[in-house]
């Protein structure tokens, strides 16, 4: 058991929900972030990589390391982006009102990882909210370091539909091959948290209104949901906002939060319309180890807790600090 915060490093492709998930991560005591990366995925690395720091910044937590990692998926190029959804920016056309990014740190995702991982003097955990290919690089590239990772949790895949062109969920189809060598290995505890639970977890006006309310940063953050609100309305014919990302950042930091089923998974790396699809795998010749997929949770006092955590982001110690608008 690790007693005290929870070393974590949290691989990311900024995106509106990925920006709620790493301020939870910076205002959660549970988690002691020592590392940030940025992938790419909803929009290009040269818009996630400054919108990461963009983030810190607001959280006022420029002093973690932020690296740059993947620019493409492993094998194939990227089938598709979500700048309808998280704009061209990737920050809901809002990135402007965020305060300038910090500098990065010299050293690429995967040498971040490594060092954070070598100098751990307790299991740290991976949270990725992305395509799976900066973690499957550090997996490949540095087995000696594998036994120091206490858990993966990923938000990602669906044993249901799917949220892209193709037939899979948009960060297991960004790199369907690395999803398969994260989701296959047997080293490593993974926890899923995939699309039949995320697409539970939206919220509405009222709930983003209170964030909003709570001060200046938070109203900044709330501000990226606009984009993304109508393009959900025109799909789904609601006005909301899905929390996909923080639901892994919520259980990475207090264990438990979801309920999970174990399954052993493959993905399916075909170039068909099937690619990217996550397929649970029953053979008991199947390679890996089951992975825990969080499929239930107590979806009020989810929300609830999130916009808590949330809410403390204006009590940063310089929250009255002069140039944030
Ligand atoms: C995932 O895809 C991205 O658009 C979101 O940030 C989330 O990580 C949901 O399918
Ligand atoms: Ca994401």
């Amino acid at each position: 058991m690790t007693s005290g915060p929870i070393p974590m490093i949290i691989d990311t492709d900024p995106g509106v929900d990925d920006a709620f998930a790493l301020v939870l991560a910076l205002r959660s005591p549970e988690c002691d972030v020592r590392a940030v990366t940025a992938t790419f995925g909803n929009v290009g690395r040269e818009q996630t990589f400054p919108n990461l720091r963009r983030i810190l910044a607001l959280a006022d937590r420029a002093d973690v390391p932020a690296a740059a990692g993947a620019v493409r998926p492993l094998v194939h190029p990227q089938a598709e982006t979500a700048p309808d959804w998280h704009g061209v920016d990737g920050l809901g056309l809002r990135a402007d009102a965020f305060p300038a990014p910090g500098p990065g740190d010299a050293r690429s995702a995967v040498e971040l990882m490594a060092d954070v991982l070598t100098s751990a003097e307790a299991p740290v955990t991976i949270v990725c909210l992305g395509p799976m290919t900066d973690a499957a690089l550090l997996l490949g590239s540095h087995p000696a370091l594998i036994p120091r990772i206490g858990r993966i949790v990923a938000m990602g895949g669906s044993l249901g539909s799917g949220n892209t062109r193709g037939a899979g969920e948009f960060n297991i189809y960004a790199d369907p091959e690395a999803a398969h060598r994260v989701l296959t290995q047997a080293d490593v505890p993974v926890t899923l948290v995939p699309l039949d639970l995320t697409m539970r977890c939206a919220v509405e006006g009222t709930w983003l209104d209170e964030l909003t309310a709570a001060g200046p940063r938070c109203a900044t953050l709330a501000g990226t949901a606009a984009l993304y609100r109508s393009t959900f309305l025109g799909r789904y014919g609601r006005d909301a906002l899905v929390l996909h990302d923080t639901l892994a950042v919520l259980e990475a930091a207090v264990p438990g939060t979801l309920r999970t089923t174990a399954f052993r998974l493959g993905v399916a790396c075909t170039m068909g319309p099937e690619r990217g699809l996550m397929v649970p795998d029953r053979r008991p010749e199947a390679p890996g180890a089951p992975v825990e997929v969080a499929l239930d949770a107590d979806v009020d006092a989810v929300l609830t807790e999130i916009l808590r955590r949330l809410t403390t982001l204006d009590r940063v110690a310089h929250a009255a600090q002069p140039g944030h608008r």
